[in-house]
């Protein structure tokens, strides 16, 4: 091995996760190294707009600055048992280790698919169409309480069998 090739495998090797500290503004993770050393206090830089607390066990890419074994930092952090695989062609997936994912498929569609079942709003939810459950959609719900209240309260009749007899449920007029 010549002293480049030397010096680019201590510059760059891989670890395994062991402990993560969340606190502070830059995340600093502390792995074990290809020959079970600790290697502590490791920055993890992580790309703008999305941030992780990544498994025990996740592979690390470690990096050293300048090959300083001083200033280690990963940037990528692979917990890969757990990635969401068979993606098509330019889809892209969140995922956790529960299971969770967002998903955003080919079509176009946004599919949220939470372990628990459960997907939280804090404040209101809008949206400029329908909204369906397992039962059916707004829109219809809101016909039937129409039909109901115009039935119950607005204009309507009650088809008698026979004279005496009780007569039947309100119904619409027939309309002229
Ligand atoms: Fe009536």
């Amino acid at each position: 091995m010549n002293r480049a090739e030397n010096r680019i495998q201590t510059m760059i090797t891989r670890g395994e996760l062991e402990t993560v500290d969340d606190s502070a503004e830059v995340q600093l993770v502390k792995l074990s190294g290809r020959d079970g050393e600790i290697i502590d206090e490791v920055e993890h830089v992580q790309g703008y707009g999305v941030t992780v607390n990544p498994p025990k066990g996740a592979g690390v890419l470690l990096l050293s600055i300048g090959g300083s074994q001083d200033d280690p930092v990963t940037s990528a952090i692979d917990a890969a048992e757990f990635r969401v695989k068979g993606l098509e062609s330019g889809e892209v997936a969140i995922y956790d280790q529960t299971g969770t994912v967002i998903l955003l498929k080919s079509s176009g569609d946004v599919e949220i698919q939470p372990s628990s079942g459960v997907v939280k709003v804090t404040g209101d939810l809008e949206a400029s169409g329908d909204l369906k459950d397992a039962s059916g959609t707004l829109d219809e719900l809101r016909q039937e309480f129409i039909n109901f209240v115009d039935l119950t309260y607005g204009v309507h009749v009650h088809v008698c069998a026979a004279p005496g007899n009780p007569s039947g449920p309100p119904q619409a007029p027939e309309v002229p």
